[in-house]
């Protein structure tokens, strides 16, 4: 049995486009993901993969619940509020005081209990519609090694292992193609989760949790760490990025080749293996087989520098290799107090591995 959490409080209150007004800042706080880039905001409020659906239609329920109750309670107290407010003919005595009554007292204990039976076994229902839902033979096998402060994605039957990325197939209601994972922590708990794919699972040191996502849409979903890990908790950001078949097969390609060998970059390669880059990053293909820091094969193929903390750019580079505390206080990469002319070089090499 593994541990899993699913924090469906999280889902019981309305954010996003759909949002009740009522609950919408709430929802916002609550519902939403800070995804290091101010444009884009993540909502559980639009599910684009079944367990999240699933997830999504549970929590519609019990809002829907809650706002019945909400209106009756609420009603009620706001009739009383008028009917039976001061007047001015008061002549100040006491209203007859009722004490006791065994219907009443019966009816507001036992739809209680009715109504939070009913939201548990629909709950318990969900829950074991995701965790059960049984790999098909051809679903996509990942392996997510949560690490401070970022996420190592392996791919054990394609050969490859990337990084702060999780490329999958698109689903289709025809064609289906599920992604299992396969949660690992190698130091503290984490958490991974996109809203948009699933509710959080973590990842927890010494145990293997599963999970599975089922993006029904090409493109990219933002995701989060969503257990408190240390300093960067907030900047170890995550992207899953749903392909049409082909290119997936393409993406697949291209990450199986080994590091390209480019002759210019001599200077550059020959400091990396030179500093102790090598003792904690991997180049397929090179004697760089460190795996203490993220895979560099295809370093240039990737979004975000630092799982999400800054754009992967020439210039952000430069400035994470030059000195990783400027853009990730808290880093576990050291400074390697490299000469401008070394950074160039170094840059210049990194830049190939594409
Ligand atoms: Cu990893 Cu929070």
């Amino acid at each position: 049995m593994t541990l899993r959490r699913h924090k469906c409080l999280g889902l019981l209150w309305p954010g996003g486009k759909r949002a009740l007004p009522i609950a919408l800042t709430t929802g916002i706080l609550a519902g939403t993901v800070f995804t290091g880039e101010p444009d884009q905001v993540t909502s559980i409020f639009e599910p684009l993969s079944t367990p999240a659906e699933l997830s999504y239609q549970t929590a519609l329920l019990a809002l829907a619940v809650c706002a019945v109750i909400f209106l009756i309670v609420g009603g009620i107290l706001v009739y009383s509020i008028i009917r039976f407010r001061r007047r001015a003919s008061d002549d100040g005595s006491e209203p007859p005081q009722i004490y006791g009554s065994n219907q009443i007292e019966l009816a507001w204990t036992v739809l209680p209990i009715l109504i939070v039976f009913v939201l548990v076994l629909v709950t318990a229902r969900t829950i074991a519609d995701v965790q059960n839902h049984p790999a098909p033979p051809d679903a996509l096998k990942v392996t997510v090694v949560g690490h401070q402060w970022w996420w190592e994605i392996r791919y054990p039957e394609l050969g490859f292992v990337t990084a702060n990325e999780l490329h999958v197939p698109v689903s289709y209601a025809d064609k289906r193609k599920p992604t299992f994972l396969r949660l690992e922590s190698a130091d503290v708990a984490h958490s991974f989760w996109v809203p948009q794919l699933a509710g959080k699972t973590d990842l927890i040191p010494n145990r293997v949790n599963t999970m599975w996502i089922e993006p029904k849409e090409v493109g990219t979903y933002l995701g989060n760490c969503a257990e408190y890990c240390g300093t960067q908790h907030a900047r170890m950001l995550l992207r899953v990025i749903a392909h049409e078949p082909d290119d997936f097969g393409r993406w697949v390609a291209a990450q199986q080749q080994s590091g390209t060998e480019d002759a210019q970059m001599k200077t550059g390669r020959e400091l990396f293996f030179a500093t102790s880059c090598v003792n904690c990053h991997t180049i397929s293909g090179t004697a760089a087989k460190g795996k203490f820091g993220p895979d560099l094969t295809h370093l240039m193929s990737r979004a975000t520098l630092a799982s999400g903390a800054a754009p992967n750019n020439p210039g952000k580079l430069r400035a994470w290799v030059r000195d990783p505390q400027t853009i990730k206080n808290g880093a576990l990469m050291p400074n390697m107090q490299l000469s401008d002319e070394e950074l160039d070089q170094l840059v210049a090499y990194l830049l190939t591995l594409k």
